[in-house]
């Protein structure tokens, strides 16, 4: 019997793949034999040598150049209006993110010209910024919402985070996310009454209408308390989204183990976490994902790698691009950060913003190289995984490819 004909769109060859598939704690490998063969937008192939029950197809030889899964930023403040170079300047000069924003400054500062700007101005300057991520690899990217803070305006961001995303199909994939950020300077008195409104008002909406998968809260000093963020939390749970937290950027308010207790997909930030909250993220499976753009802008000390590693935390490496403590869009220069100042492996920078990253976004599909993934795919002009992180400021890939079809280079 001979086996059914296998029906390809194109075949890829000569690439030093690098799968990012290979089980936690195993070194990751270069593969210079694997042909990846993609129909439908998916891999439908990957193996050793052209598959003999293909028919003629067309084929692409990648020329011995490095080819990892499309990057995964799961991390983002990417829909906002204005600027805060002023405050940039400040900091530079001494002044401390915290100490900016008990001045008004901070993320009530770009509250004010997002709330003023039009959908079509937040969707062409948010689109500008996800051309330039593709630009450096991005072919998912996650957006949370946040600069505006009330219950309508927040709606707002995220139905035109869905617009964006709509229509970037077929070039980058959007993964949104609602983000409770701030108890906003006119709700300060009322807060309580504020968080009510999040948890029985916003967060229903947004589980119904399904304008994201997740919720964020950001649970910090200056931000939400842990039981404000349990009951946000929890409302996300009801509503159908995943959990996630900014948690321990300034201060360890438990956040970790509660959201780890919640089972929720990842912690972020993490720079101020201890030996509870660590074990707690172990035994859930909850990523940690590493903001290193963020903490060294803030001059913040950099997370306990060496004890996230050896509790078995998985890492993932993200932009968190926003325009107070990371106003970046590519990863290279995260994984530049990731394995320089906070001392992640080359390994551990890749897994960090492929299958980690996926991971902290609750996909299967993409970060990785493997039968029956996304084809999200780049291809540098390196020959070794250790060129992207090392030639820092410089490293954007040669192709970008998005589900099978080359978007860039
Ligand atoms: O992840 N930490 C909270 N949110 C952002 C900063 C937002 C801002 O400053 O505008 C962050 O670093
Ligand atoms: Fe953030």
């Amino acid at each position: 019997m001979t086996a059914a004909p296998m029906h390809l769109d194109h075949l890829l060859v000569g690439g030093r793949v690098l799968t990012c598939a290979e089980p936690a704690g195993a070194p990751l490998v270069v593969h210079d034999d694997l042909v990846l063969g993609v129909a439908g937008g998916r891999l439908a192939y990957v193996g050793v040598g052209v598959p003999a029950t293909a028919g003629p197809t067309p084929v692409v030889d990648l020329g011995g150049r490095l080819v990892t899964p499309g990057l995964v930023d799961c991390h983002t403040h990417a829909i906002f209006a204005g600027d805060r170079a002023a405050e940039f300047a400040l900091r530079a000069a001494g002044a401390s993110y915290l100490d900016i924003a008990a001045a008004g400054g901070g993320i009530a500062a770009t509250t004010t010209p997002t709330r003023a700007a039009s959908d079509d101005q937040l969707a062409a300057s948010c689109t500008a910024r996800l051309d330039r991520a593709l630009a450096g690899g991005t072919t998912t990217i996650e957006i949370k919402s946040g600069y505006d803070l009330t219950c309508a305006g927040e709606e707002r961001l995220l139905r035109v985070v869905a617009a964006v995303a709509a229509a970037r199909r077929g070039r980058q994939q959007v993964v949104p996310t609602l983000l409770c950020h701030l108890i906003p300077a006119e709700r300060q008195a009322d807060r309580a009454a504020y968080v009510d409104e999040l948890a029985t008002v916003l967060v229903p909406a947004v589980g119904r209408a399904g304008l994201a998968t997740s919720i964020d809260v950001y649970c910090d000093q200056g931000a939400f308390t842990r039981a404000e963020t349990e009951r946000l939390l929890r409302a996300g749970l009801a509503a159908g989204l995943a959990v996630r937290a900014h948690v321990g950027q300034f201060a360890d308010l438990g956040g970790a183990e509660l959201v780890a207790g919640l089972g929720g997909w990842s912690i972020d930030h993490v720079e101020q976490i201890g030996p509870a909250g660590i074990a707690a993220a172990a035994a859930a499976g909850t990523v940690a994902v590493m903001l290193p753009g963020a903490c060294v802008q803030l001059r913040l000390p950099v997370p306990p790698v060496a004890a996230l590693r050896a509790a078995g935390v998985a890492m993932a490496v993200a932009s968190d691009l926003n325009p107070g403590s990371s106003y970046c869009e590519t990863l290279p220069v995260q994984m530049w950060l990731a394995t320089t100042h906070y001392g992640l492996t080359v390994d551990e920078a890749w897994r960090g913003v492929t299958c980690h990253a996926a991971r902290a976004l609750g996909l299967r599909d993409v970060g990785v190289i493997a039968t029956g993934a996304r084809a999200d795919l780049c291809v540098w002009d390196a020959v070794h995984p250790a060129e992207v992180p090392y030639r820092y400021g410089a490293q954007a890939p040669a192709q970008v490819w998005v589900a099978g079809a080359r978007v860039a280079g």
